[in-house]
C-alpha cells in the first residue's frame, strides 16, 4: 500500500485532526531532551531514514513501530552515533551532537543497549557490568580511590544484575549465557551506564515467556523516573499498548504518524496498513 505521510496523517486523524505529537506526550510542555531534525541516511540509492524530525521529552516513553525494514534500528543507530547521517541534526538538550562519536554520546546520556559482540565474552557477567559502571564513573587512578571505589563499583554492578534477574549468574562467562540472558545483560549494562535516554530495540525478542516480564517491569520502573526519556522499538502490540505514552510510526524511513497511542492505534489507515500487518508479521517471525 502506497501512502505518503500527508495522506496518512489526514486520513488517520479523527475529526480531521492530524495525528501529530502535539499534546500527546506525557512530558508535554517540558523542553525536549532529544530531538532529531530532518535526520536522513542513504545507503547508495536507498533512503533508510528519510528526513525524520521528532522531539522526545523527559518523562515520556515513545514506542517506535513500523514494518520490517522501516528504518527503526537505523534511526537508533543514527541517534546513538553508530552511523553518521547523510543529512539532518541530532540535538541533546538543544545542543548539536550530530557528529559526536558513540563514546561521547554515551557519556552525555544517550544510552543504547550494547550489542553483546562489543562486550568481553570471556569475562564474567559481573565483570562486564562492572566495567560499564567504571566507564561511567571514570574514576581517577590513585590507589586509595581505586580501593574504596572497588567495593562501591561492585555493589552497583551487583544491583544492576539483580534488576535484570542475573545475579545468580554473575560468575559465568558471558559467552556461556543463553540468548535470553544475553539480552538481559544488555539491559543490565544499560542500567549501569545510568543514561538519561534509554533506547531499547526489541528488548524481549528471543526471550522465553517467563523472562519477558522481568524486562517489561524494568522498563515500567524506568519510566516512573520523570527525568528519563525512553525510546522503545517494539513489534508486539500488546506491549506497545501497555507501555507507550506516545507512538511514532515509521515506514520506508519516513515518519508516518506521531501521536498518543489511542489516536495512532485507532487511525484506520495506520491500523490497516501497518499495525495490523505488524501483528501478523510478529506472529510469523517471532513465533
Ligand atoms: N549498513 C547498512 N547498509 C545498507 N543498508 C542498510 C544498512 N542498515 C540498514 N539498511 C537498510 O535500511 C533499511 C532499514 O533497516 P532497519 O534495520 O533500520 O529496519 P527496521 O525497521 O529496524 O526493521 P526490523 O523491524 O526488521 O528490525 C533496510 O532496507 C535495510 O536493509
Ligand atoms: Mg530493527
Amino acid at each position: 500500500m502506497n501512502v505518503d505521510a500527508t495522506t496518512a496523517r489526514a486520513a488517520a486523524a479523527p475529526q480531521g485532526r492530524p495525528v501529530s505529537g502535539k499534546g500527546a506526550a506525557a512530558g508535554a510542555g517540558v523542553p525536549p531532551l532529544l530531538e532529531t531534525r530532518g535526520l536522513t541516511i542513504r545507503f547508495g540509492g536507498h533512503v533508510a531514514v528519510n528526513a525524520v524530525s521528532c522531539a522526545f521529552r523527559p518523562g515520556e516513553l515513545t514506542c517506535i513501530v513500523g514494518p520490517n525494514g522501516a528504518g527503526k534500528t537505523t534511526y537508533f543507530n543514527l541517534i546513538s552515533g553508530q552511523l553518521p547521517p547523510t543529512a539532518g541534526q541530532i540535538l541533546l538538550d538543544g545542543e548539536d551532537v550530530t557528529r559526536l562519536p558513540v563514546s561521547q554520546k554515551t557519556r552525555r546520556g544517550i544510552g543504547r543497549a550494547f550489542q553483546l559482540t562489543s562486550l568481553f565474552p570471556n569475562l564474567s557477567v559481573l565483570e562486564n557490568v562492572r566495567l560499564a559502571v567504571q566507564a561511567r564513573q571514570q574514576r581517577g587512578v590513585d590507589l586509595f580511590s581505586m580501593w574504596t571505589s572497588h567495593r562501591d563499583v561492585r555493589a552497583q554492578a551487583q544491583a544492576c544484575l539483580e534488576r535484570v534477574a542475573l545475579a545468580d549468574k554473575r560468575h559465568l562467562p558471558v559467552a556461556s549465557l543463553p540468548h535470553g540472558d544475553q539480552r538481559k545483560l544488555e539491559v543490565g549494562i544499560l542500567l549501569a551506564l545510568q543514561p538519561r535516554i534509554f533506547m531499547f530495540d526489541e528488548p524481549t525478542a528471543g526471550m522465553s515467556v517467563d523472562e519477558v516480564p522481568v524486562i517489561l517491569d524494568l522498563i515500567q520502573e524506568i519510566r516512573q523516573d520523570r527525568s528519563k526519556t525512553v525510546l522503545l522499538v517494539e513489534h508486539k502490540m500488546d506491549v506497545v499498548r501497555s507501555l507507550a505514552d506516545r507512538i511514532i510510526v515509521l515506514h520506508n524511513g519516513t515518519l508516518m504518524a506521531d501521536g498518543n497511542p489511542a489516536e495512532v492505534i485507532a487511525s484506520p489507515i495506520v491500523q490497516q496498513a501497518y499495525l495490523g500487518t505488524m501483528e501478523s508479521d510478529t506472529e510469523a517471525s517471532h513465533g
